[in-house]
């Protein structure tokens, strides 16, 4: 029987500390904010949206919501983003992933201020991750970490196999896990014989986007295994782990939903909180 880790439990706990440092904000006069951006009717991403701003709103941070029709051209993004950066109001800045095919998604990550990018998608924050300087880390592998941190699961001198090498999910995740001093393998979808390295692990991480790919023949007894699938299939919401299958093996596995997916979210009210205490302390210095 597995450990099965409850990620809204701990999601719950990152907002708390949130809202009290949101509390502390605002007594010295500020408010924190993130403006939304969100480009066309994806349900989806619109969905994602409505629970972004729910979380902010629970924790005191105001959410400026920008839709733009599907059809809205580069430029008129660019000055959105450009607008966005001046706004002396706002502590953060996300633009919901993914955009519209005609738009370039690394040149609108790249025109986000470092300062604002809350997301921590942007060039610089990838690159002071790999530098190992402070900044802004990808919501869903900290969200990963925080969650490993509060079931008291140390990565150091494990075996840690991250399944997925996007850049939003799997580089920072290895990094973060290289960080906290896993061993750390990354595969992806040339990876030869890929149910033997992932037997290898004490820690999986799955992010590949396939629907309850790993089952018990890619565990090894008593890893633990952290999914990040997040598939709309006709059965509903499942992650890219068989979790009836992994859960007897696993000495420890976060469900979906219920796992990462509350982490990633949390993870960005947190960093938002950053931005703002930052410029708190920047503007009384
Ligand atoms: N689309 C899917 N996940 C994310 C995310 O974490 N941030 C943004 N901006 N878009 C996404």
């Amino acid at each position: 029987m597995a450990t099965i880790i409850d990620g809204k439990a701990v999601a719950a706990a990152v907002k708390e500390r949130a809202a009290a440092q949101a509390r502390e904000l605002e007594a010295r006069g500020v408010t924190p904010c993130l403006a939304v951006v969100l480009v066309g009717d994806d349900p989806a991403s619109a969905s994602y949206v409505r629970m972004k701003e729910r979380d902010c709103a629970e924790v005191g941070i105001e959410s400026r919501d920008h839709r733009l029709p599907a059809e809205t051209p580069q430029d008129e993004l660019d000055e959105l983003i450009d607008r966005l950066n001046a706004d002396p109001a706002v502590d953060g800045i996300l633009v919901q992933m993914p955009l519209p095919k005609h738009l370039d998604a690394e040149s609108v990550i790249a025109r986000i201020s470092p300062e604002k990018d809350v997301d921590g998608f942007h060039p610089e924050s990838l690159g002071r991750l790999v530098r190992g300087l402070p900044g802004f880390r990808a919501c869903t592998p900290a969200g990963v970490m925080e969650m490993l941190h509060a079931y008291g699961i140390d990565p150091t001198g494990m075996d840690a196999v991250v399944v997925g090498r996007s850049t939003i999910v799997g580089k920072p995740m290895a990094l973060l896990l290289l960080e906290a001093n896993a061993t750390v393998t990354v595969c992806h979808s040339r990876t030869r014989d890929l149910p033997a390295v992932c037997r290898e692990a004490d820690l999986l991480v799955a992010a590949i986007g396939r629907p309850e790919m790993i089952d018990s023949s890619y565990v090894k007894p008593g890893a633990v295994v952290i999914d990040v699938g997040i598939n709309r299939t006709e059965k509903g919401m499942v992650g890219d782990v068989d979790f009836a299958s992994v859960e007897p093996v696993a000495s420890a596995i976060s469900p979906v939903p219920g796992g990462v997916g509350p982490m990633t979210r949390a993870m960005l009210v947190a960093n938002t909180l950053e931005a703002a205490r930052l410029r708190a302390d920047a503007s009384q210095s």
